[in-house]
């Protein structure tokens, strides 16, 4: 993969979407200073200093759309548990692409497909990961949140991290194309933390409650209710 770095951007994300045509397959875009990080559901993404991840991945599988490319958060999101793994922590899932660390918030995932004229551009795969910061920092984010100098008591090189992450990502992305979810499923539901439990799901003006009872071949949750009617949710954030 090609890296290409950028001192300074409002969002890795907005920049690749505009810079799509030039900037080439497989390259990833990162900053250490992201001054207008945007998360999913219009939310923001803070900016906790530069010695963590704003990074985006442009890929241009084909000039279509194909259903596995929803998928490729799902994807990112295992590489990203993998990748902490070799930290020697223990991440887990949270559906379907938040990775949290003992139960808090250590990286998100924003895809965006960019369209013209009836053809896909590309597909910016955009990610952000809590690294090196302080409890201080993390205290004023307004979800619980830890980043991976705190759960391994040492300071992390971000060169470092972003050469494991891709390296895992060139591994298994043309395979992954072709095979879909399915091929990484068994690996993505062993990281799963919110299976078998009570969770709310919205999607988004509804809200559904229920067990979490399984992740289907195409990445959709399995939602069991009180009624047990089962709903299979394709897009949804857990509360
Ligand atoms: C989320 O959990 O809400 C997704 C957060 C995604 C944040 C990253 S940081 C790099 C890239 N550029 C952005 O503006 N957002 C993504």
């Amino acid at each position: 993969m090609n890296l290409l770095y950028l001192e300074e951007i409002d969002s890795t994300n907005k920049y690749a979407k505009e810079n799509i045509t030039s900037i080439s397959d497989g390259t990833i875009v990162y900053t250490q200073n992201q001054t207008d990080g945007r998360g999913r559901l219009n939310r923001k993404w803070s900016y906790l200093g530069k010695d963590n991840i704003y990074a985006s991945i442009v890929l241009k599988p084909s000039d279509t759309i194909l259903p596995v490319y929803s998928n490729l958060t799902q994807l990112l999101c295992l590489i990203l548990c993998q990748t902490f793994e070799e930290y020697g922590t223990n991440p887990k899932i949270k559906w379907p692409n938040d990775v949290q660390i003992n139960g808090k918030k250590i990286s998100g995932i924003l895809a965006e497909a960019v369209m013209g004229k009836g053809v896909l551009k590309g597909i910016v795969l955009g990610f952000g990961v809590n690294l090196n910061t302080t409890q201080e920092t993390l205290d004023k984010i307004d979800q619980p949140a830890t980043s991976l100098n705190i759960e391994t008591g040492k300071t992390i090189d971000r060169e470092e991290f972003l050469e494991k992450l891709s390296t895992r990502f060139c591994l298994l992305y043309n395979k992954f194309i072709e095979g879909g979810f399915l091929l990484i499923r068994e690996d993505y539901i062993r990281r799963a933390g919110f299976l078998n439990k009570d969770i709310t799901v919205k999607v988004l003006n509804e809200k559904y409650c229920g067990v979490a009872t399984d992740v289907t071949e195409n990445g959709a949750l399995k939602l069991k209710d009180k009624n047990n009617k089962e709903h299979i949710l394709l897009i949804g954030d857990i509360l």
